[in-house]
């Protein structure tokens, strides 16, 4: 039996690529393609469920058709191919199976809110070669990013790694993954700078760094950023000014409270219209509330509590149509 399906693995992968590729409607060759490729998939899944030490989350993956497992989906047109595994919320613990990435159509994978405890299993992870969905969120993986993460899928689009225990600064490498849209590294232990070379991320829409020890200023590619719709800094220590220079054509909510940021608020800020949230609260900014801030239509929330802010409320504000949260209290300025 072992010797039997060793030998069909590379079979069943190039029958698979052939009924990918080429999908042959002949209803003689059909079952046979479909019946080999769902079998190295279950197998495939049976490993990683041995592996995992057969937990009882996984008890109902006793059935002959594995599409319909817990946390599994397989593509919509047959073939028993399996693209993505949910483990959300199922109590895991340990370290992910070795096995995992040889489900070769793998591209989205969610381990959040369990409790993994390993570093971040890199070699094991860049052999999940068509991953554009990667989840970690809520573990305990711990340690530092490796410095060749750009190992994993060109194809990845979300990489989620918020509220674990990693560490050290963020490897330059992240940004050769050119393709990434969402970006959270929130409620973690990174330090250091935002690494330069995240200005290549130019299909960025949402960055993610809240909660860690950043430090250093927010680099100056940001503000020009032409996708970006939301930038959560807060809870960092980040320090200087923003610019004068703002064209962030899709920000919808900016985040930057309680760092160690100063200078003025730019009026520039009253430009965004898509703007619907700003904090900036918590933080050491002087100088008055800019007028312009009252000319944003979709403003929603504006929170710039316990800054050294000086002068009136500008009466704009006051009459933004959306405004439903406004947070203005605690402005320590000295004279
Ligand atoms: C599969 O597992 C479920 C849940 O443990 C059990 O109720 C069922 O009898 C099992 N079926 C087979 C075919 O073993
Ligand atoms: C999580 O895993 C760690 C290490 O394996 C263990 O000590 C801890 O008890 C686990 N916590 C929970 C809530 O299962
Ligand atoms: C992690 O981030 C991804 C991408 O932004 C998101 O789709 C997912 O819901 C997040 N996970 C959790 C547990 O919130
Ligand atoms: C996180 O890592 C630090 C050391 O880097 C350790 O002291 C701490 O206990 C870890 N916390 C958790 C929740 O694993
Ligand atoms: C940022 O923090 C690191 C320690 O994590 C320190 O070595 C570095 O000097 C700090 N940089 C700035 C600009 O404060
Ligand atoms: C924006 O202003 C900063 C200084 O505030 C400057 O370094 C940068 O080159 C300017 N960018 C553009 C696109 O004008």
């Amino acid at each position: 039996m072992p010797q039997s399906h060793v030998f069909l693995l590379p079979i069943a992968a190039l029958l698979t690529a052939v009924f990918l590729l080429a999908p042959d409607r002949s209803d003689a060759a059909r079952p046979l393609r479909h019946e080999r490729t769902t079998t190295t998939e279950l197998h495939t899944l049976l490993d990683i469920k041995n592996e995992w030490g057969s937990p009882l989350q996984l008890a109902s993956w006793n059935t002959t058709n594995h599409c319909s497992w817990t946390g599994i989906t397989c593509v919509t047109r047959g073939g028993g191919l399996v693209t993505g595994i949910s483990f959300k919320r199922l109590n895991l613990g340990g370290s992910i199976p070795p096995s995992m990435c040889n489900l070769k159509y793998l591209t989205h994978l969610d381990i959040s809110y369990n409790n993994l405890t390993e570093r971040f299993p890199r070699i094991l992870l860049y052999a999940c070669s068509r991953l554009r969905f990667l989840d970690l969120s809520h573990n305990a993986f711990y340690g530092a990013l490796p410095d060749d993460i750009s190992r994993l899928s060109p194809f990845m689009k979300y990489l989620n790694l918020t509220d674990n225990n990693f560490s050290g600064v963020v490897p330059p490498a992240i940004a050769e993954l050119s393709a990434l849209q969402e970006l959270l590294l929130d409620s973690n232990g990174f330090t250091g700078e935002i690494p330069d070379s995240f200005s290549n991320l130019k299909e960025l829409r949402v960055l993610d760094m809240w909660g860690n020890h950043f430090n250093g200023s927010i680099p100056v590619w940001i503000w020009q950023h032409q996708k970006l719709e939301k930038l959560y800094l807060y809870d960092n220590e980040f320090t200087g000014e923003l610019p004068l220079n703002i064209t962030m054509l899709k920000l919808e909510e900016l985040d930057l409270s309680n760092n160690k940021l100063n200078g003025n608020i730019p009026e520039v800020l009253g430009t965004l219209k898509t703007l619907s949230f700003i904090s900036l609260g918590s933080n050491e900014f002087t100088g008055p509330i800019p007028k312009s801030i009252g000319l944003l239509p979709n403003l929603q929330g504006l929170r710039i509590y316990n800054n050294k802010l000086l002068g009136s409320i500008p009466r704009s504000i006051g009459v933004l149509p959306n405004l439903q949260l406004i947070q203005l209290y605690k402005q320590y300025a000295l004279g």
